[in-house]
């Protein structure tokens, strides 16, 4: 098919990341406010039908990279449908960003419909120091989870650790070793400063992605930089001497990505967001739930990408307008 999304600063838009539920079954210090996701109504969210129809549309107009997220996408009923839906209509890179809490379910299941990408939030080993950060989770759950998805073979599986000085400052040799001996990677995270949670993450446990580089290098010897593929997400790779798993640094803080974003968002209720650090959008739903066809459909995305999709994203320097911006609802 022809037609194809980009933007007015020349970037080509390839990749969706679709949130399918703003719950979750963990509440993350940087993540979610401490009551939870508030109260929402079940039918302004987007149907089965409307997923299938959106995804058929999106992959109509270049979409090649889908990744389900959420706040947690595996606990949508129909998560199975639609890593369907994708496979059906001819998207070749299926993701999902996940905690983990549910993979040993579900890890079989996702493989054989065709995920090749599982990122799997790690941000410690510790069970009280895991549960102190997403208030209440229980680790090993998660690291059967990894397990289970390990087994299941689903071929690139990251852990994504997000830097928290005080939480997991100490124990991120300790998590490069968990990754190195499960041959997975790895990626270490800046917080950003979104939601409720913003201030913590802003403040007193903020750890730049190079001191988190230093700390690993006096474990590890020196990383090797690794030439990444085009279409890559935002780390920065590395690699050390003998060893599998390949490690990432995302730096959304001290130096942003912005240059080579591929990716636009889709949220639960059908808001398309162009950018992380942006709470506007195009409304779908009214466009979904009216008469608009197709093609119209189509149209408005375009346009809406190439009119509004921002250069850059600006949570760094306007925390009042981010800090309306919450991350449980636009899946990282
Ligand atoms: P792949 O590289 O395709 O595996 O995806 P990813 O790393 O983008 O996905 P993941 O869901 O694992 O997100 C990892 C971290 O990158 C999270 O903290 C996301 O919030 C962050 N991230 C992903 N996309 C963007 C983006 O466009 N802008 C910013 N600032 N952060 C992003
Ligand atoms: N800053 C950085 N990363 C975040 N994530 C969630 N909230 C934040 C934040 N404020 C990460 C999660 C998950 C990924 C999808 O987004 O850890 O791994
Ligand atoms: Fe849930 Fe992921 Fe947010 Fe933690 S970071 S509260 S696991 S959506």
């Amino acid at each position: 098919q022809g037609a194809a999304l980009a933007d007015q600063f020349g970037r080509r838009v390839t990749y969706l990341r679709i949130s399918v539920t703003e719950h979750c079954n963990f509440r993350c210090s940087y993540c979610s406010p401490e009551e939870g996701t508030p109260f929402f109504v079940r039918k302004d969210h987007l149907q089965a039908e409307e997923y299938d129809r959106l995804i058929r549309i999106f992959s109509g107009l270049g979409v090649r990279h889908i990744r389900f997220t959420g706040g947690e996408p595996l606990l949508h009923p129909r998560i199975l449908s639609f890593v369907g839906f994708a496979r059906r209509h001819g998207v070749g890179k299926i993701s999902i960003s996940t905690n983990g809490v549910l993979l040993g379910r579900r890890a079989d299941a996702l493989k054989q419909l065709g995920v090749n990408n599982l990122n799997v939030s790690l941000d410690s080993l510790d069970p009280e120091v895991f549960a102190r950060v997403t208030r209440g989770g229980d680790v090993r759950r998660v690291l059967e989870g990894i397990d289970a998805a390990i087994r299941a073979k689903i071929p690139r599986i990251k852990l994504n650790v997000v830097l928290l000085r005080q939480d997991n400052g100490d124990s991120l040799p300790a998590l490069l070793e968990y990754a190195i001996q499960r041959g997975v990677d790895i990626r270490f995270i800046e917080a950003m400063p979104l939601g409720e949670a913003g201030a913590d993450a802003r403040e007193t446990q903020f750890l730049s992605a190079a001191e988190a580089q230093q700390v690993i290098e006096q474990h590890f010897g020196p990383l090797q930089p690794v030439i990444r593929p085009a279409d890559n997400g935002p780390a920065r790779l590395y690699q050390l001497p003998a060893v599998r798993s390949q490690v990432g640094f995302i730096t959304p803080i001290s130096d942003d990505f912005c240059a080579t974003c591929n990716r636009v968002r889709l949220t639960a209720t059908g808001r398309l967001v162009y950018c992380l650090g942006q709470d506007g959008g195009l409304e779908l739903l009214p466009l979904i739930r009216g008469a608009a066809s197709d093609g119209q459909i189509a149209e408005a995305i375009t346009q809406g990408i190439w009119r509004d999709k921002p250069e850059h994203h600006h949570f760094v320097n306007d925390p009042n307008r981010s800090a309306r911006v919450f991350m449980m609802r636009l899946g990282g």
